[in-house]
């Protein structure tokens, strides 16, 4: 399939999406959001691919949701779009994939931006990069995750004063706040995002799947179940062929070899 505003590449196990829209700053318009999830979707049914990358490049991440498509909407349109959700299909598909997608953020990542960004499993900061809600300056508010994600991930306070200022963050207090993982020269913000997925995609893909529900599991139910899901998910690695090379590599002291099995 080729793609209009999206690059979509692959390196070795790692499906690598690049957002391409620059001279809209990455805007995610309709066109480029149903792009993102036929993208994604491939990769995910792709038993070649163990994890993806989802970049804007070294410039921009994304501008947010685009604000001339949506300026002459009116509500009944929005609703019945049910946007973003059911317009764009890679907002709902992003919450339901089961590989790893990580976020690798340069520039910014704005409104719907950053909401993309906290939708992957964890995001990789450029130290250009820059994190804002700036919906309330458009007279609006997030509509994809700002006010929940954020919430969840950088505490009331924090979450509250962005979204209700738009003002922005940038990598380091991104980083202090726990918004990203790490923060690396911007230079080399693909290389390492590429080399994380394709640490995790050489890794057992039953074992890193349920790795990432059990992880998903600790932001949508209470401690006691989930600490349940995660008993059980962690006994049934025990039923894959990987676990048991996993441990026998351990004891050879030789490297395993994991089959996806
Ligand atoms: C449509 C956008 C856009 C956007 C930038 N552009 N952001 N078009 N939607 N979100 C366009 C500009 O109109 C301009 O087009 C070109 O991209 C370059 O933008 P500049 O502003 O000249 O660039 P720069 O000075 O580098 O500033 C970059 C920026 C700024 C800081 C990202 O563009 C900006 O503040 N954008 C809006 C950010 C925002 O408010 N996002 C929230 C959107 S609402 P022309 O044709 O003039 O060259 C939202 C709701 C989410 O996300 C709901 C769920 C999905």
């Amino acid at each position: 399939m080729s793609y209009d505003h999206l690059i979509v590449e692959t390196e070795g196990r790692v499906g690598i999406v690049t957002l391409h829209r620059p001279a809209a700053r990455n805007a995610l318009s309709t066109p480029l959001v149903n792009e993102l999830g036929a993208a994604l979707e491939a990769f995910e049914q792709d038993p070649a691919i163990g994890a993806i990358v989802l970049t804007g490049g070294d410039q921009v991440f994304a501008a947010g949701a685009d604000i001339k498509e949506l300026q002459e909407a009116g509500f009944v349109d929005i609703f019945l779009a049910d946007f973003p959700h059911g317009r764009a299909a890679a907002w709902k598909r992003m919450a339901t994939l089961r590989k790893p997608v990580i976020a690798a953020v340069a520039g910014f990542a704005l409104g719907g931006g950053c909401e993309l960004a906290m939708a992957c499993d964890f995001i990789l900061a450029a130290d250009t990069a820059v994190f804002g809600q700036p919906e309330v300056l458009l007279g609006t508010m997030p509509g994809a995750g700002g006010t929940q994600r954020l919430a969840r991930v950088v505490g009331k306070s924090k979450a509250m004063e962005m979204c209700l200022t738009g003002r922005r963050m940038d990598a380091q207090e991104a980083e202090r706040a726990g918004l990203v993982s790490r923060v690396v020269p911007v230079a080399e913000l693909r290389a390492e995002a590429v080399k994380a997925a394709a640490t995790i995609a050489a890794l057992s893909l039953p074992a890193v799947m349920m790795i990432k529900e059990s992880v998903n599991a600790a932001y949508e139910t209470p401690l006691a179940e989930g600490l349940r899901l995660e008993r059980r998910a962690f006994q049934s690695t025990f039923a894959t062929e990987d676990r048991r090379e996993g441990m026998a590599a351990f004891a050879a002291k030789r490297k395993p070899e994991f089959k996806g099995r």
